[in-house]
């Protein structure tokens, strides 16, 4: 699977999402150490709070098959500017792979890479 194969299948998912409330569409794929990919799209609600974003849509697919070893993630919505993750997303990535590679697109198709870690300094972990 090259980049570019997880962006366009992170563009692809645009199409599912549900978004009357922003029309803002946002696709991921998740790739999982295996080499398995799990897809998925912004989900919105009337109460604006209960919005699931693309990501946790693709982690929570994931995790919820029994996948929880990720090696990259790509995001894409229909912005200028690359989409990058929402800090809510970020939290949640780093649950699973506090060093994941995060592929962000934009409209034209263009995409940038980044580290989890550098999105998300010093995350927080519950140490007992
Ligand atoms: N959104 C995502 O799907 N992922 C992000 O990381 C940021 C935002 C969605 C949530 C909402 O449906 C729309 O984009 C506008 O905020």
């Amino acid at each position: 699977m090259t980049e570019q194969e997880l962006v366009s299948r992170a563009e692809a998912m645009k199409e599912k999402s549900y978004v009357p409330y922003s029309n803002f569409p946002v696709g991921a794929a998740l790739l999982t150490a295996d080499g398995a990919v799990f897809t998925g799209c912004n989900v919105e609600n009337a109460a604006y709070g209960a919005c699931i974003c693309a990501e946790q849509t693709a982690i929570v697919k994931a995790v919820s098959e029994g996948h929880r070893h990720f090696q990259a993630i790509a995001v894409t919505g229909n912005s200028e500017d690359y989409c990058l993750p929402c800090g809510q997303c970020r939290q949640i990535m780093s649950e699973f792979a506090p060093d994941l590679k995060i592929i962000c697109g934009r409209a034209d198709g263009a995409f940038a890479r980044y580290q989890l870690s550098e999105l998300l300094a010093h995350a927080f972990r519950l140490e007992r």
